[in-house]
């Protein structure tokens, strides 16, 4: 019992610690910066565009799963101090999304907007990669203590929940995009469902009443 009390008392000091955020915060950059020693060393293979596009979409799929599973795990783990790292995951899915999105419109539209319009309006997968990439920002924006104070906190939990949305248009932007095997679409889709499960679960879980103490 009192080494489980100690562990916990460790666990508590490594998410507590500054160096734990600067450490995660670290890790999050480490595919932006494999993507520019890639590119330096010009190394991002016959087709860089495509290169690019693909690699920030599959982090940007990551961290919005990361950023979902961020809650389950507190309650799973009883470490109710990873929320630390929640907003951090939130703007790492962001960041990416638009490395992403800049990709896309810069190298391969070369900033035609009537291209980027077309191509919005035709390819269901763009637009809901697009949809998901709009509901996206107003979260970025509003991540601050700041805008929690501003909003009041339950219509800033309103807003923030958009997240499952945004994370399953993700999905369905991936499933949609791919032409033959679905298998990597599928498995973030299972992934969505089950953390979304595990909310539910605990949302009941808070409405059951108390069960009666017999004396
Ligand atoms: C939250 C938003 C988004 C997520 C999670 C996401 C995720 C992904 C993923 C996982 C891939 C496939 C990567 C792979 O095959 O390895 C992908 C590809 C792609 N995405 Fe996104 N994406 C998002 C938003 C967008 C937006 C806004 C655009 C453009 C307007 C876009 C355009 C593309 C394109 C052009 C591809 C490559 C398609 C192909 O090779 O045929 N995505 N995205």
């Amino acid at each position: 019992m009192e080494a489980g009390a100690a562990a916990n008392g460790v666990v508590k000091r490594v998410l507590l610690s500054s160096w734990t955020k600067a450490l995660v915060f670290a890790l999050c950059l480490v595919p932006l910066v494999d993507l520019l020693w890639r590119a330096y060393r010009q190394d991002l293979t016959a087709n860089p565009v495509e290169f690019i596009t693909h690699t920030t979409g599959d982090w940007t799929i990551r961290f919005l799963m990361i950023t979902l599973s961020v809650t389950p795990l507190r309650l799973w783990l009883r470490q109710p101090l990873l929320v630390r790292f929640r907003r951090m995951f939130g703007l790492f899915s962001f960041f990416y999304a638009m490395l992403h999105f800049a990709a896309w419109f810069c190298i391969d539209k070369f900033f035609d907007f009537q291209e980027m319009g077309k191509d919005i309006l035709k390819r269901p997968f763009i637009t809901i990669g697009m949809a998901a990439l709009l509901m996206l920002a107003p979260l970025a924006v509003t991540s601050t203590g700041g805008w929690v104070r501003r909003l009041g906190y339950r219509r800033w939990r309103k807003l923030h929940r958009l997240v499952y949305a945004i994370a399953l248009c993700g999905v369905i932007h991936y499933y949609w995009l791919v032409k033959s095997d679905v298998r990597l679409p599928l498995l973030y889709g299972a992934i969505w469902v089950t953390l979304m499960t595990a909310r539910l679960i605990e949302w009941r879980r808070r409405r059951l009443p108390a069960p009666a103490t017999s004396k």
